[in-house]
């Protein structure tokens, strides 16, 4: 945890750079969420807060990273678009969010580009639906294996060794992380680099 933290607080003056190509896809995942005007909208490990500008200004957001610097990204982004962000430094893998079935439960929950970042993706994935309301969205947007096989094979396996300690794991399939949780998939695009990049959408079930 603590590399990962370091590495992002490496990555935050060039994140929105390294992040550029995806622009596009973002946007389609956002899209895709069907936000609504007044919707309080969670963005988990938010970075420097690319999706903010996606997201209908009327909406309530909150927002958590594990980075400092990337807080402070976020921070001064929200200021500069003229947002109320509140913004909390937590773990995904433990949020401390009380559950979406009580009153205070989120009626979207953003996890784009973190569930293969984390190393618990389950974990993280689990924690945001726990926290949606019911009837609420979840939008998934990250880099998935595709393929009925549970194991990748060997190439996969050796380039995720660099891959984990720079970049994502690559080797993380969606179907695994939603596994067994109250979610309804909406939607699966394919929306960039030939479909490395997915974005999904989940509606939440009692
Ligand atoms: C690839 S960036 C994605 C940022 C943003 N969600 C986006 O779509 O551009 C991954 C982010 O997750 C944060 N992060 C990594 N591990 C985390 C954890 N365990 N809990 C919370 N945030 C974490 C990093 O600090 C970084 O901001």
């Amino acid at each position: 945890m603590p590399w990962t933290s370091f590495r992002y607080s490496l990555y935050a003056p060039f994140y929105d750079l390294l992040a550029w190509p995806l622009g596009a896809a973002r946007r389609r995942a956002v899209a895709q969420a069907a936000i609504g005007p007044r919707d309080h909208v969670l963005i988990v490990g938010c970075g420097t807060g690319l999706d903010l500008a996606h997201i209908p200004p009327g909406c309530r957001v909150t927002a958590t990273d594990l980075s400092v610097r990337m807080l402070g990204s976020m921070r001064r982004r929200a200021r500069a678009l003229g947002r109320e962000v509140a913004l909390h430094r937590l773990d995904a893998e433990r949020l401390v969010f009380p559950g979406g079935a009580e009153e205070e439960g989120f009626d979207v929950v953003l996890v784009h580009l973190i569930a293969a970042v984390v190393p618990d993706g389950a974990a993280c994935v689990g924690e945001a639906a726990r926290v949606l309301k019911t009837g609420g969205t979840l939008s998934l947007f990250d880099i998935f294996r595709s393929g009925a096989h549970e194991r990748p094979g060997l190439l996969l396996r050796t380039l995720n060794v660099p891959a984990r300690i720079f970049f994502s794991d690559i080797n993380r399939r969606a179907e695994d992380l939603t596994r067994g949780l109250p979610l309804t998939l909406l939607q699966d695009q394919p929306v960039a680099f030939g479909g490395l990049f997915r974005a999904l959408a989940y509606r939440k079930h009692a």
